[in-house]
Formats: C-alpha cells, structure tokens, sequence
C-alpha cells in the first residue's frame, strides 16, 4: 500500500515530485484553518500529514489525529505540540542541518545590514536624494572590534560565530539562556580559544550586537523582554533569526523608540505575518520576511528531507530525521 500523504501547500521540487512518486498524495486546494485540518488528520483517509509554520499542529488536533506522524517542512517546530504528539505516538519530522549556513548568512546580514544603515542608504539612493559622497552622510557602527553575543550555541548559532570571527568581531555566548550550562573545551571543538562563554546577563551586557539562536519554548518565550533591553547598551543592536515571540515585539518598538538600544535586524516577528504596531516606522530597523533559509538550494534540501520523512512515517518506518523518536511504534 503505498503511504497515503496529506499536504496543506505544495513543497519546493524535488520534494514533490519524490512524494508523487513513493505515495498517494493530496494537495489541498487552500491551506485550511485549524478546525478543517483536524477533521482531515481524524479522517482516517491519511497516514501522514505533510505541514508548514503556518499549519496548528495542537493537542486537540493530535488527540483526534488518525495519522502516523506530522513532517513538518521547516526545522523549528513550535508550531507543533510534540508533546502531545508524543503521547498519541505520532512522530514528528523536521529537517535539520541543511538550512544551517543559510540562516546564519541572514543574521550577519542583519548585523551588517543594522550596522550600516542598508535600509536608509537604499532608500535615500531611490529616493533621488543621493547628491555625491559626503563625509558625514549615513555614517554608522563597526563590527570589526566588537562584541557578539550569542544566545544559543547550536548549529546556527556557531555558523554565525564563524561567520563573526572572519569579519573580526569576538564573539561571546550563552548554550542555554536563560539557564546556564558549561561547554567544555571538547565540546567547542573548533572554536576552543576564539569564543568565549559568559553567564546570560553578561552576554546581554556586553553585547554590540546580541543575536538570537534559541529555539522557541516555554523557558524562551520573551527572553528577550523590556529588562534585557534595558540591561543592554544604547549603542547596541539585536538580530532575530529564530523565532519572533523569543524577543517581547512590543517592548522592542518602545526600546527603539526611546533609544534604549540603537537598532534592531529581524527577519522573524511575535504575530508573524503580523507586525508590532510602530515597527515600520521605525528607521533604525532592518526587517526581513522569514527568509533565513529561502535559497532555491536550500529550500530544495528541506523538500527533500520533509519528503523523505513523510514517505518513512506514512509506511510505518522510523524517519531519517525524528524530533521524538520515542513515539515510534513501528508498522500498525
Ligand atoms: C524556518 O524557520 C525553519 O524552522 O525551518
Ligand atoms: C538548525 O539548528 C539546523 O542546523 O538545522
């Protein structure tokens, strides 16, 4: 029997193509909303659910579910209950590794982007203001010299760091924040002697640039928030690659407002595709889309990679790339 594939929107080829192939595959004609992708995961006419950021994936969703497991195409996965997922042994898929250097070529591009002023220089060139080099025109911040700080030091967080070291900023970080966890000089493997990890306020304080590399949870929900903001230095910027309701949006727009740090590069928002109210106005920003890992190569990969998961899953097989494998129950 070949696995039978629910998706709520077409992937990136050759993702499809390879689902088309090994499964009976349904495309929905328009992304659902909660209570009609539910109905279609209890059908029973599915074995595999095939979802995006945008697709709830919650308890009562899951507890109704007559499907094997959720692949998920995206390798953050807070849009799914996994604990919930877990409990009524439905795997869930993502697809790790492949977006790594593409996201963190996003975050030093806000780094830069903020430092440099990029969103006001392009806008003043097409505006026609542009009348001749001036010394004193859009002048902003180094990197060079100064500190980043990471929060988190997982995959993406340590391409920054490389990314970061190159550009000859040092680089300081915090595993975990907000809780704190030592890193052995084994465990930072090539970056022994070039980064340093420093207690979570620490990081915040002596950032120029804090750049985020959590992932969203129940400990990381507004970690940064109004007091880290202000425990920051005016001078300083925040890059968010991760996801938006990490940062407090809304406590963000008044610390940029009232100068409480310089600026700010965000390519993730709390209420995505909803923005903060101010946001747009504000000069000292650089706002990106959700596109840390839209490369044509790169958003092939995931294709691939969520396609692959999803044929495992839906034949009752254990997936390549599981973020519960416990939930494994084997063909049924
Ligand atoms: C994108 O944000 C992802 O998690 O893959
Ligand atoms: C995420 O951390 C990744 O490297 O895919």
């Amino acid at each position: 029997m070949k696995p039978r594939i629910l998706l709520t929107a077409a992937i990136p080829e050759p993702g499809m193509e390879l689902l088309y192939d090994a499964g009976e595959v349904t495309l929905l004609p328009e992304v659902p909303d909660t209570a009609a992708l539910t109905a279609l995961c209890a059908s029973g006419d599915f074995d595999v659910l095939l979802s995006r950021l945008g697709d709830t994936v919650d308890a009562d969703l899951l507890a109704a579910a007559k499907v094997r497991g959720v692949s998920n195409y995206a390798v953050g996965f807070n849009n799914i209950d996994v604990e919930a997922a877990t409990k009524h042994g439905i795997l869930v898929g993502n697809t790790p590794g492949v977006l790594t250097d593409a996201t963190a070529d996003v975050a030093m591009l806000l780094i830069l982007g903020t430092a440099r002023r990029v969103v006001e220089a392009d806008t003043l060139v097409r505006s026609g203001q542009f009348s001749g080099w001036n010394p004193e025109l859009l002048m902003g911040a180094d990197v060079s010299g100064q500190v980043l700080g990471l929060a988190g030091f997982g995959r993406i967080g340590r391409a920054t760091a490389r990314r970061a070291l190159a550009f000859g900023m040092d680089v300081v970080f915090s595993p975990r924040p907000p809780q704190e966890r030592i890193v052995s000089a084994d465990e930072l493997g090539e970056f022994a002697g070039k980064v340093r990890q420093l207690p979570w306020d620490e990081v915040v304080a002596q950032a120029d640039f804090l750049s985020i590399h959590v992932p969203l949870n129940g400990q990381t929900r507004h970690l940064v928030d109004a007091a880290v903001l202000k425990a920051m230095k005016p001078s300083a910027f925040l890059v968010n690659t991760s996801r938006g309701p990490v940062v407090d949006e809304a406590a963000l727009v008044t610390a940029l407002r009232e100068g409480v740090i310089a600026g700010a590069g965000l390519d993730v928002y709390e209420n995505e595709p909803e923005l903060a109210s101010g946001l747009t106005e504000l000069p000292n920003t650089v706002l990106l889309p959700h596109i840390g890992s839209a490369t044509v190569p790169v958003r092939g990969k995931m294709a691939v990679l969520a396609a692959r998961n999803a044929i495992a899953i839906g034949k009752g097989e254990m997936p390549e790339f599981a973020v519960n494998p416990e939930a494994f129950r084997g063909a049924q």
